[in-house]
């Protein structure tokens, strides 16, 4: 483990709202010592309660916990109505084209266009409080308009990534028996429109039959098929709604949204986030990790349809009251310079972005950070995978000039916001590292019982108490919620929340995630099963076995391995484009593997149980050091390596 250390830069503590790692104490022992007045003060606080909660935390049917209990706000209040007073004129949304068109939506804008938003959605497609609106859009302002609008009249909206199939959005819109889909023609990528809405027309033909109507904003005008009675044009029916929406009155425990997420068994989970706990830490944390202030410009690269969008492009800042810049393309294109570009242009003081992005934009310019003028960044961070420390390294040097902390943050879509981050004032920060838990976050690493584990022993890293912007069941399957997240740690006898991930504290109590520790991988940090995957390559007639695991990749992080069987007498020629176009249209391209090796057959034991791990030792080319002689044909090994060895070639 790397002992360098770097502390804050001073000129930025100075100014920070937590200054110092005796102030962290300070506030994480509150936390300790009087768990729900430390949350209670925060929420009375931050949020603008239209009725007052009369319970902080309400733990009688664990791990169905509420908090704030029935507390009346809403969260498009929060995130826009209560700023205009102050902050009318300021820009909430700066948005960045892919070709460099630029838009600024002030607080006066946005209210505006979500207030008609949202009577759009009421009026014409009658959507109430409770319903479910699924959104498959690319990133322009009306995605994130469209989030307030259903927040403002307390629709449940459920984001499906632009990266996913046909298939995959319709079983997402199934399983919340959505109403109605919001998504645009398209929008443009690399200089290139490409499409969006045929994906949701072939969702629609293969299922979805409870979506009463496609709203479809324009972006690149090209043109695309239209269903007369189903299919409404955005642009034209806008232009007629009022800009004045009263918000609907939500309870603290009403549901916000659902964000479908992998797991290590079965389909994708609808993970349910609350209204108010979400909303408060997504505001804290922005506070506290990236310390926004004033007229601070902040930028998280992500895709608007993984949480880390959710929090960080649009409920965080906004609740923040702060200008957040929202950018349709990718920071590779015209160049690898694009990013700092933009980061000079808009003079941008908060970067967000993901490991991979790092990696990508090392290797493809490793001196051009330095063209440009980027003196405005104040705090750089990282999200999504572990980081390693070259790319760290890079990233605090080249970018960061050494004079910005790197808040490495770990969280997931099931936490809401994040968990264990550097605060960039306080924490002396150590490359790949992702330091401490946040005040009030009360983050373990045990084994199964609740033990914690030695400095430098690898355990399970758990979260030992309840927090206000935890997922709060699986949409429609309170069972698999138990199963998934309370059911592998126990402390004291009580259940406790199990992230998936493993963690190893350094001598100086330092947090360093590990990984996941389940059958969940992350590539470029994309979350997926390998159950999910397996399921998807199993629907081909030709194939027999299928075994998915994830091996180590240089610039994703991971990148997807499959074993497969093949049934006798199936073509084996181009098995791997055949594989990966049903990857694509079972999941969509995110999904599509490296390494496709015919084998075969798996290694079993004699009870039929696949021994993943010594697949995994031959895709990464390590020794077996499992004893093989338990499987029901050991020879199979020796087999299996060939065809890897041959494929390697
Ligand atoms: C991984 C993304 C190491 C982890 C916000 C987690 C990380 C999963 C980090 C959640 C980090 C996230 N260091 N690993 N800083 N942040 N992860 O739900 O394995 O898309 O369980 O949420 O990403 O992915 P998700």
């Amino acid at each position: 483990m790397s002992k360098e250390v770097f502390n804050p830069n001073p000129e930025f503590s100075k100014q920070a709202r937590v200054k110092s790692m005796d102030e962290y104490w300070e506030l994480q022992n509150r936390a300790k010592d009087d768990y729900e007045g430390f949350w209670d003060g925060f929420a009375k606080e931050k949020i603008d309660w239209i009725e007052p909660y009369n319970k902080v935390l309400d733990e009688s049917k664990a791990p169905f916990y509420k908090w704030f209990v029935d507390g009346k706000m809403n969260v498009c209040n929060q995130c826009v109505d209560r700023h205009l007073k102050d902050k009318g004129d300021k820009i909430a949304i700066l948005f960045e084209g892919d070709k460099g068109d630029v838009e600024k939506i002030t607080y006066n804008d946005l209210s505006k266009r979500v207030n008609k938003f949202a009577n759009l959605l009421k009026e014409n497609f009658g959507i109430k409080k409770g319903d479910r609106v699924v959104l498959y859009m690319p990133m322009i302002p009306e995605a994130a308009i469209a989030m307030l609008a259903c927040a403002r009249v307390g629709a449940i909206h459920s984001i499906v990534f632009g990266g996913f199939s046909a298939e995959a959005l319709k079983d997402r819109i199934e399983d919340a028996s959505a109403k109605l889909v919001i998504t645009a023609d398209g929008a443009f990528r690399k200089g290139k429109p490409y499409l969006l809405k045929p994906v949701v027309d072939e969702a629609l033909s293969l299922g979805g039959k409870s979506i009463e109507a496609v709203l479809v904003v324009k972006r690149n005008n090209e043109e695309i098929a239209w269903v007369d009675g189903r299919d409404h044009n955005f642009n034209e029916l806008i232009e007629a709604k009022s800009d004045i929406c009263d918000f609907e009155l939500m309870d603290s425990e009403d549901p916000l949204f659902l964000l479908y997420t992998s797991g290590s068994t079965g389909k994708p989970k609808g993970v349910q986030h609350s209204s108010a706990g979400y909303i408060l830490w997504a505001q804290m944390t922005m506070e506290w990790v990236f310390d926004v202030k004033g007229d601070d410009i902040f930028w998280c690269t992500a895709d608007i349809g993984w949480i880390t969008g959710h929090t960080y492009i649009v409920y965080g800042p906004l609740a923040a009251g702060t200008t957040t810049l929202m950018f349709e393309g990718v920071p590779t294109y015209p160049d690898a310079g694009r990013a700092w570009k933009m980061v000079e242009t808009h003079k941008v003081n908060q970067f967000y972005t993901a490991p991979t992005a790092i990696r990508v934009l090392h290797k493809m310019g490793e001196n051009e950070p330095s063209k440009y003028d980027l003196s405005s960044l104040k705090v750089l961070g990282t999200v999504g995978e572990p980081i390693d420390p070259p790319a760290w390294k890079w990233y605090y040097e080249a970018v960061g000039g050494s004079k910005c902390a790197i808040v490495d943050t770990w969280w997931q879509t099931e936490t809401g916001g994040h968990m264990i981050s550097p605060i960039p004032g306080a924490t002396p920060i150590k490359p790949a590292c992702a330091t401490f838990a946040l005040p009030g976050i009360m983050a373990e690493i045990i084994n199964s019982d609740g033990e914690p584990k030695e400095v430098g022993e690898t355990g399970l890293l758990c979260i030992t108490k309840p927090w206000p912007s935890m997922i709060r069941t699986i949409w429609n399957d309170d069972e698999r919620y138990v199963k998934s997240y309370f059911s592998d740690a126990k402390k004291d006898g009580k259940a406790v929340y199990f992230s998936g991930d493993g963690a190893v504290l350094d001598e100086d109590n330092y947090i360093t995630i590990t990984g996941r520790v389940d059958d969940v991988i992350n590539v470029s940090g994309h979350r997926m099963g390998t159950a999910e995957i397996e399921a998807a390559v199993k629907k081909d007639d030709s194939v027999a076995e299928v075994a998915v695991i994830g091996v180590p990749h240089e610039i994703k992080g991971e990148s997807i391995f499959i074993y497969v069987v093949l049934k006798d007498g199936s073509n084996s020629e181009d098995i791997k484009s055949h594989i990966n176009s049903i990857l694509s249209d079972e999941i969509g391209n995110i999904a599509k593997a490296d390494d496709i090796v015919e084998v075969p057959g798996l290694p079993k034991t004699r009870s039929g149980k696949i021994m993943r791990r010594i697949l995994r030792a031959i895709a990464k080319g390590e020794e077996i050091t499992q004893d093989t002689s338990t499987l029901e044909d050991p020879s199979i090994v020796a087999k299996i390596e060939d065809a890897v060895a041959k494929v390697k070639k």
